[in-house]
């Protein structure tokens, strides 16, 4: 097929359903740049709450049943009709193998019946592009993905060729937050939950470990910081036969606190890593739900205005899971005539970076990349 660089413009259709949200989004790239024209996120929190986290086969079947929904949506939102669309873009991988197959499918048969380019995406590229999405920032720079799912350190040497730095060799941290909010009784999602509960907790009651400090890479391991807060937990409950508010908002401070410790430091690393390999200062920028968190994102800001290294942090809404970073990298494979075709298939591991060994330990989307 013809490459694509001089369109005046192009509309590319998003689709995403790799984990909990369904979701679709129109983008129009042109002369200069691109503009989100519509961007549809339909969360499944609801049929997952009373499981206390995804069930694959709910999940799956609740893709099928809303993707076209979702995109009818999208375009409808966008002002634009199916035949408006030069490409379709969809998360191929990594994730739930269900519903990225519900997306696929989806995606496939539209291609084919619209004659238009199918583009798979990996779900981790559409969040490592989005700096590029938010704010033209130029290759390479720093990310650092942190979500319920997924944490890793990574160079973005270009929209197809990634370096990792690090990431965490078991829980991803949004899922420890989840997890440390089911231990204590508070709501899900359990990261804005573990947060409110901080703001009046005392940070320093309890001295949580800060894994793998001693170690000076930047991976990251969460598993044991939960299964300590487990311990201070128990010992609570044996001793006065339950949690008060008190000790609820005071283990919530402190596991927040051991959270942001090992992510700034960590951070701090992967900055000076990336200036010895490439010999020059990253723009590090992060992405996923957990930059969410006020006190890290406040920290992540303050340490690259000491060390002199530019700070960005997308809109909430393009760092949490959502189609028009899907439908944005597909872009970026579009303006270089790089397309799939209906033998694409779904992949539930697909890590960035395949020069380096597989990282150790499962997700709440399935293995780590
Ligand atoms: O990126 P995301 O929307 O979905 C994926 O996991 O891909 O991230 C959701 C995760 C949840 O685990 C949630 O608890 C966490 O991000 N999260 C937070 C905050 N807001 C969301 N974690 C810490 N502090 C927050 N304010
Ligand atoms: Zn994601």
């Amino acid at each position: 097929m013809e490459r694509s660089m001089d369109l005046n413009k192009a509309l590319i259709l998003g689709i995403e359903s790799s984990c909990d949200d369904t979701a679709a989004s129109v983008l129009e790239i042109n002369s200069k740049g691109s503009e989100i024209k519509s961007s549809i996120v339909h969360n499944q929190f609801n049929l997952h709450k009373e499981y206390g986290g995804v069930v694959p086969e709910i999940a799956a079947r609740a893709h099928a049943e809303l993707i076209d929904i979702v995109v009818e949506k999208s375009l409808k939102s966008a002002n634009v009709v199916i035949k408006d669309i030069n490409a379709i873009g969809v998360t191929a991988g990594p994730g739930l193998i269900g519903g990225v197959l519900s997306g696929l499918m989806f995606a496939k048969g539209l291609s084919v019946s619209i004659k238009k380019p199918l583009i798979g995406v990996n779900h981790l590229a559409g969040h490592a592009l989005t700096p590029r999405l938010t704010n033209k920032v130029n290759f390479p720079y720093l990310m650092l993905l942190v979500s319920g799912g997924h944490c890793q350190f990574l160079i973005v040497h270009n929209y197809n060729s990634f370096e990792r730095l690090g990431g965490t060799i078991d829980d991803a941290p949004g899922e420890a937050f989840d997890k440390a909010a089911r231990l204590l009784g508070l709501k899900q999602p359990g990261g804005p939950a573990i947060e409110e509960a901080a703001k009046t907790g005392d940070e320093d009651r309890f001295d949580l470990p800060r894994p793998l400090l001693d170690r000076e890479d930047c991976d990251f391991s969460f598993s044991g910081l939960k299964t300590a807060l487990m311990r201070k937990q128990n010992e609570l409950t044996k001793k006065q036969g339950g949690l008060f508010e008190k000790d609820v908002c005071d283990l919530s401070a402190s596991f927040q606190q051991a959270m942001h410790d090992v992510i700034v430091e960590k951070s701090i690393r992967a900055i000076d890593l990336y200036s010895k390999i490439t010999n020059r200062k990253p723009t590090f920028s992060i992405a996923g739900g957990v930059a969410a968190n006020k006190k890290i994102r406040h920290s992540l800001k303050n340490i690259c205005t000491t060390k002199k290294v530019d700070f960005l942090a997308p809109p909430l809404d393009l760092c949490t899971d959502n189609a028009a970073i899907i439908a944005y990298a597909a872009a970026e494979r579009f303006l270089h005539g790089d397309y799939d075709d209906t033998t694409l298939s779904a992949r539930p591991r697909w890590p960035l970076d395949d020069q380096k060994p597989a990282i150790l330990g499962s997700g709440k989307k399935g293995p780590k990349a």
